[in-house]
């Protein structure tokens, strides 16, 4: 007799993002009148840069052309893709990775779901909180957290580590065993980010303690202070204790687009369930291998433009645009009194809630300003109090949002 994964049951509500869009559908539907402004799910709204638009159209034609079409591409990406990656992302960066380090895919979110199936069943799971709902979300599917309590504010079996302002957003190490680390800097939601020492701290306890983080740099484009570490293996040792995820998706507006790319270092080995010691790169190549049949040749050449200096450089202005909105969100909320983090280094606002209720908030704000948000409490317990606004929509919009705010009209 089939019977389904009762983890999914455990699953303690519908997916955040899913949430806050149906709360939206059905006021715009009671209010049909109302010009809602979205600043919840973080979606780019500028279009691909000219560079990609080209390299896109001309892989078209080549799809249109007997002695260019390309059936089935590599499991793991084509190697000018890779090449131009590893150069522009790391070389750049005093990185050495080898081209099948890299290994692409349609987004960071399936490739920091689809991870823990090389983490053995028992493996005790470590997040920030507030956290990117995935991280979480993944391992309840599988059966690695347990129940959700609600006098703890989160699942049985994992472990939270709280980065609120009280920390500076900055958790603190594991004090109980943790074997997976998931790290996001910058980070969703909390938009703040670390410097290399601290990073560093993170690196040093998962070699000394056999952990395997899982840092995801999706926002890593949107750092502006020179200090920040774009990639963890900035970091002495990072390779052989940790997995870095990235996206095209903030990075070059490839939401709809899709491409992504998670590096799993060669140096990277741990001991399996059955005591034997193995490479978790060879596994998640094995995986892609079996269950992927790569990235489409299109995207791939329009990705590869986002990697050349023409490409680079028209990105930068589309991530200059939204940094700008960061600015004018977080200048405006401080004059409108709120206390404000983020914005510097990550395209999301992170605001303190006056009241402390983050749903409340999020119902005034659709309500009286007509604008969306997303409430902290969705991505933890330790997000209640807080609430998340992005940059990423038009000039126009985040202009006329803040007016609504700080006018109270
Ligand atoms: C977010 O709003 O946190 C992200 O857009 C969600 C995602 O990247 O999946």
């Amino acid at each position: 007799m089939f019977t389904a994964n009762g983890y999914y049951g455990l699953l303690k509500s519908n997916y955040l993002f899913s949430d806050v869009a149906k709360k939206t559908a059905a006021y715009s539907q009671a209010h049909p009148e109302a010009q809602l402004i979205r600043m919840g799910i973080g979606d780019v709204t500028q279009p691909l840069v000219p560079a990609v638009i080209k390299a896109l159209h001309a892989a078209v034609d080549d799809m249109s052309r007997m002695e260019t079409f390309h059936g089935y591409g590599p499991d793991y990406g084509y190697d000018w893709l890779r090449s131009a990656i590893v150069s522009r992302d790391y070389a750049s960066r005093g990185i050495h990775l080898d081209l099948d380090e890299v290994i692409l895919s349609d987004g960071a979110k399936c490739d920091v779901g689809n991870i823990q199936e090389l983490f053995s069943a028992d493996c005790v799971i470590g997040v920030m909180d507030p956290v990117y709902p995935v991280y979480v979300d993944t391992n309840v599917m599988s059966g690695r957290a347990g129940r959700f309590s609600e006098s703890k504010g989160g699942y049985e079996k994992i472990v939270y580590l709280p980065a609120t302002s009280e920390n500076d957003f900055v958790p603190s190490l594991p004090s109980e065993r943790v074997d997976v680390l998931y790290l996001c800097y910058p980070n969703n939601p909390t938009g703040m980010t670390l410097t290399a020492a601290q990073l560093k701290k993170f690196v040093d306890y998962a070699l000394e303690n056999n952990v395997l983080i899982i840092y995801d740099s999706a926002y890593e484009a949107y750092i502006t202070e020179a200090d920040k570490p774009h990639s963890i293996y900035e970091i002495e040792g990072a390779k052989k204790c940790a997995i870095e995820c990235r996206s095209l998706s903030k990075t070059a507006g490839f939401t709809g687009t899709r491409c992504a790319y998670t590096v799993v270092p060669k140096e990277l080995t741990a001991v399996d369930s059955f005591g034997k010691t193995v490479s978790l790169h060879d596994m998640w190549a094995r995986r892609a291998a079996t269950k992927f049949n790569g990235v489409s040749y299109i995207t791939q050449r329009g990705a590869e433009a986002v990697f050349t200096d023409e490409g680079h450089a028209q990105i930068q202005d589309v991530i200059a645009y939204y940094m700008e909105n960061a600015h004018i969100i977080r200048t405006s909320l401080q004059k409108a009194g709120y206390t404000v983090y983020g914005g510097i280094n990550a395209p999301y606002i992170w605001l303190k809630v006056p009241g402390g209720d983050s749903w409340a908030f999020f119902d005034e704000l659709l309500d009286r300003y007509h604008v969306i948000g997303t409430p902290g409490a969705g991505f933890g317990a330790s997000g209640e109090g807080y609430f998340r606004m992005t940059a990423f929509a038009t000039r126009e919009n985040t202009l006329l949002a803040m007016e609504r705010i700080t006018s109270g009209r």
